[in-house]
């Protein structure tokens, strides 16, 4: 077989912001680095992220006071505990060196203007004082979960802004990034990894990409989901090749986000910065609702709260009746056309081209939709995956893993720089400090056994399922039994349909000849980890008997810390049907012991104070 071998110092499997970030700090360091990416660099879902980065810069006034220590407690507490509180101090000490070092690459932040200006708050006008001394320094929008204004950003295109910064940084350091390239295996021995094979999606050709230290930065899993505000390329790629080696585990598989303000019916996100500047969530008879089960932060409480009240909402019959499905209402008319005209321009866009709708004059119809994996690829503090040497992840691929059972808006953009940047250090401290030995015939073999599934799904050798409809099953199947909220029985069955889903995931043959440029085939390689993935997260959560972040049990519906203070690790092992579930502890030490939210409600259930008290740094 005459195959293309490319060898790098370091690979990276995915040209987002984590990625790049992570590539951009090992080839500062001299060392040679390949990107590789589905799609353009530029088009990375990174670019679709809207609202903002959180950094306790306190330049604006209403961040007055804030601090990472601030960031350090919301960040905790958005986990709902669940987080490791080592990393949620690692992020929030470097996001606001990342934010200006951002600024130096040539981010354009909006900054503070001085004066008075008007603002809203739970649609009330209220006015404040920019003082003159921090005119120009950058400035901050109110999120959810969020004790001060922190979230940095740039217009309501932020992500957009640092994707393209971000990319010219990687070409200003030389570094070489290829689109069109679909990594569908790891290259390894079960306890190392030297890279990945990979398929050409222009021609369709096998290539192997053999490197020292390789990095998973291939973004979320939105797409296991039917209703998802992720990019169709968010399907779990990174996960799968990792989970296929039966030796790296998934973190917390049932720590799914919902984000409260999708558009109906299409799921494109609006940005909880319409929240943050003042926007309101409006019912059936067009009043606000969300103060009601929230008086303290409303509309701003954290996302899993927002996403569980407006669904009671709706069960409570205040949902407002459409074609597809009840939804509730997103005002911003009162923040007026200049701010929507500058800050808000991109919800501008999408209301108009995707609803028809002028957000100044009306209402944005709106409901919790998939929106972001804390489930990932578990790694330790330095990005390295368990199990296997050599082997990284990062950003919303990874379960690093700072979110626990909730992240706060803003804090995911945040983390694929400032992790990225963690990362990509640590990883040329593995560059330096490692002797890496290539082995042909575990390349060879990876090579083989793809080239195999190639030809066994393009001939139809094990059946002729198709792999659209498989998908459509799937989705459908978390939509009904794994979505807000979650119980037992609706888990149960989850389980089973997706045990039958597998079953024809592994059936699957093409209509099409499978060569060259051929989506069914790129397809087809994914479904039966895209099912695996999806039987993760169900089982995760069928097993997880308590209520914690985004996780709500309706039979179990108190936040257990006496019992579940832990991080589930879901192995696929060679052979199985289904995964093998591990716990590990939540977090190695408590800066923050486990406590009260300060929103949300719900009864706790109290770890061990001696075992809290043993862990608790003093
Ligand atoms: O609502 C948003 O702008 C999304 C931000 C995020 O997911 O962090």
């Amino acid at each position: 077989m005459q195959v293309q071998s490319h060898y790098s110092d370091l690979l990276v499997i995915g040209a987002g912001l984590s990625g790049e970030r992570a590539a951009a700090e090992a080839a500062a360091k001299g060392f040679s680095v390949i990107v590789l990416s589905i799609v353009p660099a530029r088009r990375s879902h990174s670019s679709a992220a809207q609202g903002g980065m959180q950094a306790s810069l306190g330049n604006s006034v209403m961040g007055e006071g804030d601090s990472p220590d601030v960031h350090f407690a919301d960040t905790v507490k958005g986990s709902d505990w669940g987080c490791d509180q080592e990393c949620a101090r690692l992020f929030a000490n470097g996001a606001p060196i990342e934010m200006r070092r951002l600024a130096a690459w040539g981010v354009p932040w909006n900054r503070v203007v001085a004066g008075r200006s008007v603002y809203f708050k739970g649609g009330e006008k209220f006015e404040k004082e920019e003082k003159k001394e921090k005119e120009g320094l950058i400035t901050a929008r109110a999120f959810g979960g969020t004790a001060k204004w922190r979230t940095c950003y740039t217009s309501d295109g932020t992500g957009h802004a640092v994707m393209c910064t971000m990319d010219n940084r990687c070409a200003e350091l030389g570094i070489t990034v290829l689109d069109r390239k679909d990594a569908v295996a790891l290259i390894h021995d079960g306890m190392a990894c030297t890279g990945a094979v990979v398929r050409c999606m222009r021609t369709g050709v096998l290539e192997e990409f053999r490197a020292k230290a390789t990095v998973i930065a291939t973004g979320g899993l939105g797409r296991l989901y039917k209703a998802t505000t992720n990019a169709v390329i968010c399907d779990g790629g990174g996960h799968i090749i990792a989970l296929d080696t039966g030796v790296a585990p998934i973190g917390n598989p049932e720590a799914i986000q919902f984000h409260p303000t999708g558009i109906v019916p299409t799921d494109i996100l609006v940005t909880e910065g319409c929240r943050g500047d003042g926007g309101t969530l409006l019912d059936v008879d067009q009043k606000r609702f969300m103060h009601i089960y929230e008086p303290e932060k409303a509309e701003l409480a954290s996302r899993d709260v927002v996403s569980r009240r407006m669904t009671e909402h709706m069960l409570a019959g205040k949902g407002v009746p459409s074609p597809y499905g009840e939804h509730l209402w997103l005002d911003i008319r009162h923040l007026g056309d200049r701010h929507i005209s500058t800050k808000l321009r991109e919800v501008d866009e999408i209301c108009r081209h995707f609803l028809g709708v002028d957000p100044r004059k009306q209402l944005i119809p709106v409901r919790p939709t998939q929106h972001y994996a804390m489930a990932g690829i578990r790694t330790n503090k330095d990005g390295a995956v368990y199990g296997l040497k050599g082997l990284f992840s990062v950003g919303e691929a990874a379960c690093w893993d700072m979110h626990g059972f909730n992240r706060l808006g803003g804090n995911s953009l945040a983390e694929t720089v400032v992790a990225g940047g963690i990362v990509g250090a640590k990883i040329v401290e593995f560059l330096q400090g490692n002797e890496v030995a290539f082995s042909t015939a575990h390349a060879r073999d990876a090579l083989r056994k793809t080239e195999e599934r190639v030809n066994s799904v393009a001939t139809c050798a094990n059946g002729r399922e198709n792999v659209y409809a498989v998908r459509e099953e799937m989705q459908q199947a978390l939509m009904d039994g794994c979505f807000v909220f979650r119980n037992e029985a609706d888990l149960q069955q989850c389980v089973a349909r997706l045990q039958k889903t597998l079953d024809r995931a592994r059936r699957v043959g093409l209509v099409s000849d499978g060569k060259g440029v051929c989506h069914e085939l790129y397809s087809a390689l994914r479904i039966e980890g895209q099912v695996k993935l999806a039987l993760m997260i169900a089982k995760g959560a069928l097993e997880r008997k308590e209520s914690r972040g985004s996780h709500n049990r309706e039979d179990y519906s108190a936040r257990d810390d006496k019992d579940w203070l832990n991080r589930t690790l879901a192995y696929w092992r060679e052979g199985a049907d289904m995964p093998e579930l591990l716990y590990e502890d939540a977090s190695p030490v408590f800066e923050l012991p486990p406590g009260e939210r300060g929103y949300g409600g719900g009864r706790i259930i109290p770890a061990d104070p001696a075992w809290v008290a043993a862990r608790t740094i003093k």
